[in-house]
């Protein structure tokens, strides 16, 4: 008989209640536009500020001992916001990778990009690329950036590729495994998130991480991104320090 994946969630269910700090939190960084709103600004200052948010908790993240941070910074539902707003966030992500890149690269962050890349313009996924191959050998912080990202795309790219392995008869049926699944995803190798931080009051995923998700631990808060600080993420950490984590098994506290 194989190892069933309940039994491998229940030893790391029992090592999760010893070890209180999330190995990956994932963040949807919501409430640029009513944060600028509110101060009669543009919705793009709001981005621009969310971009400084950014930064802070990026550096947060690394001292305090997260090993992985991924960022919603743009949808592929996105698109279909106004054009000036689209090219605001495109040439703000631009600006990110190009002024931020070598003080990330200094501090050993390492840069994975996630998301469809079909269609992208050249220049950014080039840049993003770049950004990707600079920082390859790092081995602090990794800095996961959701970048025209869907969830459900994601999937269906992975279903496409292991479909086409057992159409050129490389993979058998029974061989699409969970594993296999989550090794055809943008994701493969990562841990999945422990925590999913979304902030403005919204409840949602979002089409974000749908499948890693399986067995996150959810913090929402009411503070817009911008307003979003170390404090506010301390905040989070302890709720997530307080939560017992039980994937589907009973309480450590039964065993
Ligand atoms: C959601 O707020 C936020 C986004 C769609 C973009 C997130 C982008 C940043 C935080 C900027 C920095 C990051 C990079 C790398 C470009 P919203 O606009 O939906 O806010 P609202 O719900 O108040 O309208």
């Amino acid at each position: 008989m194989s190892v069933s994946p309940d039994r491998d969630l229940q030893a790391q269910a029992t090592d999760d209640t010893v070890a209180k700090l999330p190995r990956h939190v994932a963040f949807i960084m919501d409430g640029n536009g009513r944060w600028a709103t509110a101060r009669g600004l543009p919705r793009t200052e709001g981005h621009r500020q969310g971009l400084e948010t950014l930064r802070k908790i990026i550096r947060h993240a690394g001292k305090v001992g997260v090993e992985v941070v991924t960022i919603y910074s743009f949808s592929s539902e996105n698109w279909s916001r106004p054009e000036t707003e689209v090219s605001f966030l495109m040439g703000l992500l631009r600006r990110f990778v190009q002024r931020d890149l070598s003080e990330l690269h200094e501090a050993n962050v390492r840069i994975r990009i996630i998301g469809g890349r079909k269609d992208l313009d050249k220049g950014i996924l080039t840049l993003l690329q770049e950004a990707e191959e600079l920082t390859r050998d790092n081995s602090g912080l990794e800095l996961v950036v959701a970048f025209n990202y869907g969830s459900r795309d994601e999937i269906v790219r992975a279903a496409q590729a292991l479909s086409e392995k057992v159409a050129a008869g490389e993979m058998r049926p029974e061989d699409v495994t969970e594993s296999a699944i989550a090794g055809a995803l943008d994701t493969s190798g990562l841990p999945d998130p422990d925590l999913i931080i979304r902030t403005s009051g919204e409840m949602r995923l979002s089409n974000f991480l749908l499948w890693q998700a399986a067995y996150s631990e959810f913090y929402f808060c009411d503070q817009l991104w911008p307003d979003f600080d170390e404090a506010a993420f301390d905040q989070a950490l302890d709720c997530f320090g307080a939560r017992e984590r039980r994937y589907g098994g009973l309480s450590a506290k039964t065993f």
